[in-house]
């Protein structure tokens, strides 16, 4: 292999990682890099410090041989340069934060060369790519785009859990600054992928990412507020949901959650809200949307807490059992990221001193560091005045309710938040009150 095919991916987290295993296994030569010297010691012992299924036996195998990582971007040696820092939002401003950006890209601005092809892959505002990207590594280089170096962005699309598979799998946009760099970009993205759509040019390819995430927002959004005008009802929002949906193709009304964690769900939307207020366009929809998201766990909570008061509980000492931490169940992750559960915590804290918590993949001192005693399931249940599941993880599947709520404090309240259980049948269990979300 010729070293202009050598690829330097910039960010070793989630995205970056999983794309650069992605690259070795596709038999191209990878360097990794990281301004966290842990992340870097870490992978380059071959141990992943995060779980993605399959990533693990990836590092296993091409770590050390053709995927390598450092603190610094090799010497003059790659062909393809990938841009997959993060891009949090300022919680105070409600902006995104750029700088990880300008940094990556001041990094790698003193090894390139005509010749090379630079992508931007993490989530950006519109126009970040060609205004600030591409003109950074003009002004450093005196290169010219598109003739001294081809450019594009092609946005993250795979689910964490599950994103080794999609990286082969789901299409890839590519959005390029022209037709040289899209034959560039397509000619790397090939060798592992063979779904590649082109759009016309890089501003589409950047806007098709906030506006895949925001849509999911919103239509979750959607459930969310229906489930809490159901519980206000009486009526039960799972019932309707599948109702409507059954047999009728044109609805696909998504389940309602304990709210929308994640580190992408909740904060793609804020550049578009941003984008909006530079265009003086109304975005209420997208604010909306990302408000309720953001108030259902606080719902939840209170629901939690009244529950307990209207039985005559204690609630301070009353035992609260929460099972789920990761940011959702399924497919499995270790991230909690912006979990809804954290904020369940949060919100119950200062009211109850009795939480307990259970999660099969997040690791047992980051529960504890969240406030809540970790526990097995049964233990979890023994005792317990109220039971939590907050994300869908196999493990808090098929288990036998009855026989765990048996050694629960009476009544026990059980809330299955996403519907993993036949509410009649636990009805039948004369020590257990049911619930979910979108059904009081
Ligand atoms: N996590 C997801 O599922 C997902 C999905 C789609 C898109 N994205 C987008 O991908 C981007 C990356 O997300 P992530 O979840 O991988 O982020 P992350 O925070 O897990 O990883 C970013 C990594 O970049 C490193 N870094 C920061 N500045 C650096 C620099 N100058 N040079 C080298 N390394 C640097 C950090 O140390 C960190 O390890 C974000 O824009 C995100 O919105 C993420």
């Amino acid at each position: 292999m010729m070293k202009k095919d050598e690829v330097c991916v910039i960010g070793m987290g989630f995205i970056g990682l999983t794309l650069a295993a992605t690259l070795a296994e596709a038999g191209i030569k990878v360097f990794g890099v990281d301004v966290n010297q842990e992340v870097v010691d870490s992978l380059s012992e071959k141990r992943c410090y995060f779980y993605e299924p399959g990533l693990a036996e990836l590092l296993i195998k091409y770590g050390g041989r053709n995927l390598t990582f450092s603190t610094n971007i090799p010497d003059n040696s790659c062909g393809y340069y990938i841009i997959c820092v993060g891009t949090p939002i300022d919680p105070g401003t409600g902006k995104p934060r750029l700088e990880y950006i300008q940094n990556a890209v001041r990094s790698i601005i003193p090894f390139l060369k005509k010749g090379d092809t630079i992508v931007l892959r993490s989530t950006v505002p519109m126009g970040t790519s060609r205004n600030m990207v591409a003109r950074m590594i003009e002004s450093g280089t005196g290169l010219v785009s598109g003739k001294d170096f081809y450019f594009g962005f092609v946005p993250e699309r795979t689910v964490e859990g599950n994103a080794l598979y999609e990286q082969k799998f789901i299409p890839q946009i590519i959005g390029a600054l022209n037709k040289e760099s899209e034959t560039k970009i397509a000619g790397l993205f090939s060798k592992f992928n063979k779904q590649l759509i082109h759009v016309p040019d890089i501003e589409h390819a950047e806007l098709c990412k906030i506006i895949d995430n925001t849509y999911r927002d919103v239509t979750f959004a959607y459930a969310n507020q229906m489930a809490m005008i159901c519980e206000e009802l009486g009526l039960d929002f799972n019932i309707i949901r599948q109702a409507c949906n059954n047999n009728y193709t044109r609805n696909n009304i998504p389940a309602a959650s304990p709210g929308v964690g994640g580190a992408c769900l909740t904060k793609d939307p804020y550049i578009l809200i941003d984008l909006c207020n530079k265009l003086e366009i109304n975005m209420e929809l997208i604010r909306s949307a990302r408000k309720i998201n953001e108030a259902t766990v606080f719902h939840l909570a209170k629901k939690v807490l009244n529950r307990l008061a209207a039985l005559g509980k204690n609630i301070c000492a009353s035992k609260i059992f929460i099972m789920g931490f990761a940011f959702k169940g399924e497919p499995e992750t270790s991230d909690m990221r912006f979990s809804t559960t954290i904020d369940l915590i949060n919100y119950l804290k200062p009211f109850c001193s009795n939480l307990y918590g259970y999660d099969a993949v997040v690791a047992k001192e980051i529960i504890e560091s969240s406030g809540a005693r970790t526990c097995s399931i049964s233990e979890g249940f023994k005792n317990a005045d109220a039971v939590i599941i907050m994300n869908s993880h196999m493990s808090h599947k098929g288990l036998n309710i009855n026989k765990l709520a048996s050694s629960s404090n009476t009544p026990l309240i059980f809330i299955d938040c996403w519907n993993l259980y036949d509410k009649e049948k636990i009805a039948k269990y004369k020590n257990v009150i049911y619930s979910s979300v979108g059904l009081y």
